[in-house]
């Protein structure tokens, strides 16, 4: 399988590069998260809110497996997208798998203006952001085939890393 796959926490910035990455690679863009809303025919805040985090999970488990069985595709996932064990190995044997990577003050910094993120949506988005980071980075290092540490980058100077790096391998 040839897909390029991107993973990190919410904010990291994987839809907008994905799109771009998408184009230069002449490769179909699919998102994770937009395939759970067609899915479901409700937004993620919406699944969250009545039928709750695990029936989110089981549809993201679906739509992981069906994107993996394609070909040539930027599958932008989202950040919890590697927590479950068969949806990590799914992505894994279907492409490079690319962490974008930022820094806990740029990613306090990007979460503030996320809207649509139910896990965030607590009182102390701080402190949450933090326990997430330490519950998942260990599972983004290890997924990775490639990791961009993406502060203080233009979402178009991403892509052309990523591009240039999947193309050497
Ligand atoms: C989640 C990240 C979100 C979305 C959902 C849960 C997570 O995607 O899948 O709100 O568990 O980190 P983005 O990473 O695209 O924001």
């Amino acid at each position: 399988m040839s897909n390029i796959i991107l993973i990190g926490f919410m904010g990291s910035g994987k839809s907008t590069v994905g799109k771009i990455l998408a184009d230069l690679l002449e490769y179909e863009f699919v998102d994770t998260d937009r395939m759970i809303e067609e899915r479901a025919g409700r937004s993620i805040p919406q699944i969250f809110d009545e039928q709750g985090e695990e029936r989110f999970r089981e549809l993201e488990s679906l739509v992981v497996e069906s994107a993996c069985a394609r070909d040539r595709q930027v599958i932008s996932t989202g950040g919890g997208a590697v927590l479950r064990q068969r949806n990590f190995e799914c992505l894994k044997n279907s492409g490079q798998v690319v962490y974008l990577r930022l820094g806990e003050e740029e990613l306090l910094r990007r979460t503030g203006r996320l809207k649509g993120r139910p896990l965030l949506a607590g009182a102390d988005r701080k402190a949450r952001v933090r326990e997430l980071l330490a519950e998942r980075s260990g599972l983004y290092e290890k997924a990775a085939d490639i990791t961009i540490d993406t502060d203080n980058l233009e979402p178009g100077t991403i892509a052309g890393m990523i591009a240039e790096r999947v193309g050497r391998r």
